[in-house]
Parts: structure tokens; C-alpha cells; sequence
């Protein structure tokens, strides 16, 4: 099984970011450990700030791929790119965030994403990644 992850902006800065809400770990740290923990599948992992690249990954992994996990960061709340692109895709997402948006400012509230996705996690930190890579695997066609 092939699970592709996909980071949107700023979290490349994970750990050193507000880390009373994203936590004081490193996203490469995390995906090291879900690598060793799930042997079985195949991970790849990409992150970017520009929203085309992100919109271009969701392309690539979006016909062939079994599953992607995807953070759209900020985006999240303002892009009809991305939402267009997991809309065009075979490949099921599961939407990932950190933080628990809905208890955060009103903007965060709004997703572009959400509607086309599986599903959507939200405020249960990095373990969200690893529930969503458990969905996807208990789900797969
Ligand atoms: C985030 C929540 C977004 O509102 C924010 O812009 C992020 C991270 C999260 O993981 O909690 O960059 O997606």
C-alpha cells in the first residue's frame, strides 16, 4: 500500500513553531517513527509553502497512489485550487489538522478541502496523521 503525506505552508517549522499549539516535535522526527511503525506501507512525504506545488503533488500521487494524507495549512481556509484538485483525484484524502480549528478564530472554521475529502481530523495533534494512515488502510478498495 502507497500513502502519500502532504504538508501545506509553515510546517516545515514544526516544533519550532507556536509549540503551545502544533507541539515541540518535528514533522521528520514523527515521520521516521510512522515509517518504522507501519513496515507494510510505503510513505512518501512532501511539503511546500506555494500553493501550485501543492495543487501539482495532489496530481502526481492523486490516479496511482491508495491514499494521501494531506495538511493544507493555511490553505485550508482560502484555497479553491486545492479543493478543486482533491475533487479531481481518484486517490481518497483524508484532511489532517493539528490544532483543533473550530476552537480557534472564525476563519479557521472555513475549509475549501473538507467537503471533497473522506474525512477531516482536526485538534488531536500529530496523532491525527497517524489515525488518517489508519483509516486509509482499514478502508482500502
Ligand atoms: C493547521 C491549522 C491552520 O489554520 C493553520 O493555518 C496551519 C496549521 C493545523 O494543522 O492545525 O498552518 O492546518
Amino acid at each position: 500500500m502507497k500513502i502519500a503525506i502532504i504538508n501545506g505552508p509553515n510546517l516545515n517549522l514544526l516544533g519550532k513553531r507556536e509549540p503551545g499549539i502544533y507541539g515541540s516535535a518535528s514533522f521528520e522526527s514523527f515521520f521516521d517513527q510512522l515509517q518504522q511503525s507501519h513496515p507494510h506501507i510505503l510513505f512518501s512525504y512532501f511539503q511546500s509553502n506555494i500553493e501550485g506545488d501543492l495543487v501539482d503533488e495532489l496530481q502526481r500521487k492523486g490516479f496511482e497512489w491508495d491514499g494521501i494524507v494531506m495538511n493544507p495549512g493555511a490553505y485550508t481556509h482560502t484555497s479553491v485550487a486545492i479543493g478543486d484538485a482533491v475533487a479531481a483525484i481518484k486517490t481518497p484524502v483524508i484532511e489532517v489538522h493539528i490544532s483543533n480549528v473550530h476552537a480557534r478564530e472564525d476563519f479557521r472554521k472555513i475549509s475549501h478541502v473538507s467537503a471533497k475529502c473522506r474525512g477531516t481530523i482536526s485538534g488531536l495533534g500529530l496523532y491525527g496523521y497517524e489515525l488518517a494512515v489508519l483509516a486509509l488502510s482499514l478502508n482500502k478498495d
